[in-house]
């Protein structure tokens, strides 16, 4: 029995020498053959995050070869050709190749640095230049001891050609219609001042103010269905009024400092009574269903809702209608303490109204103590209704930038106490309301399409800088 047992142990340990030694096809035993790893890891000439890796290990036996390309993930099996790999992160990588022969493995190891300018030669990477702030550009705002407003869409707040020139020339940002009730209260239950924040968080991160416009206006386009078809009885519309006006102002509390609450409560039609009941969308749903005090009352409700906010009631027309004026001013007087300020938009032409149109309006909002915004400025020069005027003449040009100094000047030369802002109703020619509005051609504004400035943008300046 012991015979056998040792014969069995010495036939296992022999197995066990066998299996431990390499041996070729002839089953003479060899000595195991090391192996070691080596890779070539060259840049990309097309992309400097970039790496590309070849396996350049020899071996006279067949081996299998694994990367772990230290960007965290498992390694992976080295396939045919060359690897390449993206650091698009700066920060410090170690690339390993494992190598495995027969019984045999061997690594091999490189690190590699890679920064704001992709993967550092050689591990050495280039000085980061500083960058160099981009000295803020100098525009109209810097010259004026006044807002200087622009009438915005979100759209356009992300397009940056358009970003780059309301930071350059503008400190006060109009929504040209994210910011009225169709938008801001969809339906019965619902707000959404999404469009409204977004605006305010480009205007806070570049050093500008929201002028809010606008809550309360009677015009179908800026009202939602559910409003134009109210259902309900006339105080629960006024409790909705209410509610709307107080939800919209305690949402936008110390981020949008002023609102239009009311715009275009006056009618043109004679005597210019407040807009009630006349047809084609020109009466006021507001008039109809809280009564002839109904601006009072919205002024209340937003005086409530924010002792701080400066209210506006805004029109149009307040130069070139003696007697809507007027009407405006009896209104305004009535209001008391709860207005702020007087809203005149100034959709004008290169010829009318007259400088001392303008100044009449001017002098009645200052004699008041009220401020003034110049709001919507605009200045046609197609009045003529050509439908295929394809450009804007010299001469007419040159007409719009005198309209446009002589406004700023007219402005400028008002109280530091009654001054709030002096706002254009848009940037370039081609993205203005009354293309639609008259169904000609128009070219109001003081920038072309491509963002090139006009004789009426030099105007405006002219009446900041020139004594
Ligand atoms: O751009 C959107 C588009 O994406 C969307 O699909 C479409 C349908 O909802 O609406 C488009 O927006 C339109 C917007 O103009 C484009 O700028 C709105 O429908 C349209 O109602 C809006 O019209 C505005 C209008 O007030 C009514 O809110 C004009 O831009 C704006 O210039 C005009 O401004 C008024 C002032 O608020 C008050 N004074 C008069 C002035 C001119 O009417």
């Amino acid at each position: 029995m012991k015979k056998k047992l040792q014969y069995v142990l010495g036939l296992c340990l022999i197995t066990i020498m066998f299996s431990c030694s390499n041996s070729d096809d002839g089953g003479t035993e060899q000595r195991l053959e090391p192996i070691t790893a080596a890779f070539e890891a060259t840049i990309s000439t097309t992309d400097p995050n970039v790496l590309i890796l070849n396996n350049t290990t020899t071996y006279e036996f067949d081996f299998t070869s694994s990367w772990d390309y230290g960007l965290g993930d498992p390694a992976v099996t080295d396939g045919p050709g060359n690897e390449m790999v993206r650091y698009a992160t700066p920060g410090r990588y170690t690339i390993t190749l494992t190598v495995t022969g027969e019984g045999v493995t061997d690594t091999a190891t490189q690190e590699i640095l890679v920064d704001i300018n992709g993967i550092c030669p050689d591990g050495v990477c280039s000085p980061v230049e500083p960058e160099v702030p981009l000295e803020p550009q100098v525009g109209l705002k810097d010259f004026a001891d006044f807002s200087v407003g622009m009438a915005i869409t979100l759209e356009r707040l992300n397009i940056p050609q358009h970003a780059e020139v309301y930071r350059k020339d503008f400190n006060n940002l109009t929504a040209e219609f994210e910011m009225k009730m169709d938008i801001m209260h969809p339906t019965p239950t619902t707000f959404n001042f999404d469009a409204g924040d977004a605006i305010v968080a480009f205007a806070e991160a570049n050093g500008m103010e929201v002028h809010g416009h606008t809550l309360i206006w009677h015009n179908e386009f800026a009202l939602p269905n559910w409003v134009k078809n109210f259902s309900g009885t006339d105080a629960q519309f006024e409790a909705m009024v209410e509610n709307y006006i107080t939800t919209t102002l305690q949402h936008f509390k110390g981020k949008v400092r002023s609102w239009d609450l009311v715009n275009e409560a006056i009618s043109d039609s004679r005597g210019n009574p407040l807009r009630n009941t006349e047809g084609n969308g020109l009466g006021s749903i507001f008039r109809q269903k809280m009564g002839p005090d109904y601006v009072k009352k919205c002024f209340q409700f937003a005086r409530n809702a924010d002792p701080d906010v400066k209210l506006f009631y805004n029109d149009y027309n307040m130069a070139s209608s003696v007697s809507k004026r007027d009407a405006m001013f009896r209104l305004v007087d009535d209001l008391g303490d709860l207005i702020d300020g007087v809203g005149a938009q100034m959709h004008i032409s290169f010829n009318s109204p007259s400088q001392s149109r303008i100044q009449q309006l001017v002098d009645g909002v200052v004699s008041r103590n009220l401020l003034l915004h110049f709001a919507e400025l605009d200045v046609r020069v197609n009045t003529e209704g050509n439908a295929s005027l394809a450009a804007l003449s010299t001469p007419r040009a040159e007409a719009q930038k005198a309209k446009y100094k002589e406004v700023v000047e007219i402005y400028n030369a008002i109280p530091q106490a009654n001054k709030f802002a002096l706002t254009v109703w848009g940037l370039r020619d081609n993205e203005t309301w009354l293309t639609d509005f008259w169904k000609v051609p128009e070219f109001p504004l003081m920038f072309n399409d491509n963002y090139t400035q006009k004789p009426a943008y030099d105007g405006f300046m002219e009446a900041l800088t020139v004594d």
